[in-house]
Parts: C-alpha cells; structure tokens; sequence
C-alpha cells in the first residue's frame, strides 16, 4: 500500500481520530511528512480534520474515484481482496479500460489488476454495441484475470461476476436486481449493469481474460438518450439516493474475489447455485439471436461451465454460450 493509502485506512479505522505521533510511528516516517500528505488528501477533496484531543480525523471523502482510497478501503474491510484488486490504477479518462487491461496484459502485469475511468471516450458492450460512460457517474472498470481454464470454461467468470455484482448491489442498496443471461442486471426489468468478457487464448488454452464492467450508479434519467431510457436505468433512478461510488466498488471488488476464488479451486457450482436462484432467464421461455440463427425455447438451467441450457419447441436441449437472449412475456 502507498502512504497515502495506510493513512485513510487508520483514519477508517480509528473514526475517532488518530494523531500524528501515532500515525508517524505506525508509517514509520516523520510527522512533518504525515502532515504534508493529509495537505495533499486535502487538496483532492478529503475532508481531515486536525485538533489537539483528537489528532487526524476523516470527515468525508471526495465522490471521485482515487486508487489509494479504494486501497485503503479494500485493506480496512474484514477479508481484504486476495487477487481481485491488489493492485487499482484509477484514469480520468481513457478510451475503454478494457483497452487499458490488454496493454497491461501484453507488458506482463499480473493478475487481478483493476482499471477504472470516470469516463470513457469509446466504451464498448456485447455484440459490438457502444457503451455510453458518463464522465463522474458510473463505475466503468476492467479487470486482468489469468485463471486456469480452458476457453470453454470462462462462462464461469461470466456467471461468477453477474452473481458478485448483484450480491454487491444488495449490500449496498436497498434494491433487489436480477440477472438476465448471461451479463446483465436489470432492475424492474431494466438494465443497470453490463459485462464485458474478453479472452486471449490458444486453442486450449486461456492466456488472459478482460473482464469489462459497467455500472449505471449515479447517471440521471435525462442523461441517457431517450431511446436507452426504456430499457436502462441506473441505481440513483431505482433507489432515489445517491450512491458512493467507492463504497459500491470496493464492495464489488471484495465480492468478485470471493468468487474468483472459488473457481479457481473448481467450486463454480458453489456460483452457480447463487446464480441460479438470483436469475431472471430460468424457467422463462426466451429467444436467443446467435448471428442469423435464432433459438425459441424454454431456458431450463446452467450447465457445469456456466452455458444456457434451453428446451427448444422441438424439445431439443440446445446449449448457449453466446448470443442476445430476450425474455418472452
Ligand atoms: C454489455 O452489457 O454489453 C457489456 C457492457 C460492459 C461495459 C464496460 S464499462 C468498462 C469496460 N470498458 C468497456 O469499454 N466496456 C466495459
């Protein structure tokens, strides 16, 4: 962790205050340096407030994103992040942080590096479609995973960071959002937030995944082009509150871990259960566009990989990793 860093997080930790001795002493440099960095925290909107009693106290934090505060707040929480999130590179503006991962990816960097923009010039979704990324309002974040598994296996990751982030969403607000295979979380049936898994692989081999995530926190209704009106929303609309951002991400980034690690170690049907149980697409009748060809069925469940298992009208079980799946009413 940086200095700035092992500040917040004592300052988290001791809400009563913390005094420059003891933060000088724990940091293992002078006081006139600890004093100069909470002037820095300062200036980029951290709200310390300094007395005699009561030494260094955090009043509140920026609504902007800083990689030392999700640091800090990921190392203060009670199972800080093993893989996901050791390490979180935060970017004013980038073209698509997916973009940012694949030349991290390419320079060696390892795993579980975590990219976030507050806003994207040219953010990218599924199916080639564009990702609008309103500067300040969302989390638009990619991670670089190189897990062992075989190509066919990474709908597991898919799966497995649908369930972390509607978990996150629950602990964070009071809403109950569902997930439509295989990416998406919709509340009220409309989307909230979207994944984007990219893979660089051999023919049985995984190099590296880019897990693109975007959350619609605090965009505004008049924000969103009217045609995307009907079906996005964001959790400011749903909930009527602003949310923290950073509290929200770092929940996530706890809550992918969790996960990450339990596939890592083979127990995706731990996952999936979870999935299966918070899905809107099982059980419904739904169609699913895979280029020109078209599948109407029943979906009936996840196979061991994380694909859609669906019952077509032939009573075929046809077997989906990809594609746009609609629900039928
Ligand atoms: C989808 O539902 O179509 C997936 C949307 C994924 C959007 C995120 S925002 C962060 C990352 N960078 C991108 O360009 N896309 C993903």
């Amino acid at each position: 962790m940086t200095t700035d860093a092992k500040i917040l997080s004592a300052l988290r930790e001791n809400p009563d205050g913390v005094s420059g001795a003891q933060l000088a002493e724990q940091l293992e440099i002078s006081r006139a340096a600890i004093w100069s960095r909470i002037e820095e925290l300062r200036q980029v909107g951290y709200e310390i407030e300094a007395g005699p009693h009561f030494g260094y106290r955090l009043v509140s934090s920026p609504d902007a994103l800083h990689a030392d505060d999700l640091l800090a707040r990921l190392a203060g929480t009670l199972a800080p992040p093993k893989i996901i999130g050791r390490d979180i590179r935060v970017f004013k503006e980038t073209t698509s942080t997916n973009d940012v991962i694949e030349k991290l990816a390419r320079d060696g960097v390892k795993e579980g590096v975590v990219v976030f923009a507050e806003s994207q010039t040219r953010g990218r979704g599924r199916l080639g479609r564009k990702w609008i990324s309103p500067a300040d309002k969302g989390l638009w974040f990619s991670i670089l995973l190189r897990p062992n598994l075989n190509p066919q296996e990474t709908t597991q990751l898919t799966v497995a960071s649908a369930t972390a982030l509607r978990r996150a969403i629950i602990l964070e607000t009071n809403l109950r959002p569902e997930i439509k295979w295989p990416n998406d979380i919709l509340i009220g049936g409309k989307k909230v937030a979207g994944i984007l898994t990219e893979l660089s692989a051999e023919l049985d081999r995984v190099k590296h995944i880019t897990l693109g995530i975007g959350v619609d926190v605090n965009v505004d209704a008049s924000e969103l082009p009217p045609e995307v009106r009907k079906i996005a929303t964001s959790l400011k609309i749903e909930s009527g509150e602003k949310i923290s951002r950073a509290e929200l991400a770092t929940e996530i980034l706890r809550e992918l871990d969790a996960d990450y690690a339990k596939i890592c170690v083979g127990k995706f049907s731990e996952v999936a259960d979870e999935w299966e149980a918070g899905c809107a697409t099982i059980g419904k009748n739904v169609t699913v566009q895979m280029g020109d060809r078209r599948i109407c069925g029943r979906a009936e469940s996840l196979d061991d990989d994380g694909a859609l298992l669906v019952r077509t009208e032939h009573g075929h079980l046809e077997r989906v990793i990809g594609g746009d799946v609609t629900l039928e009413k």
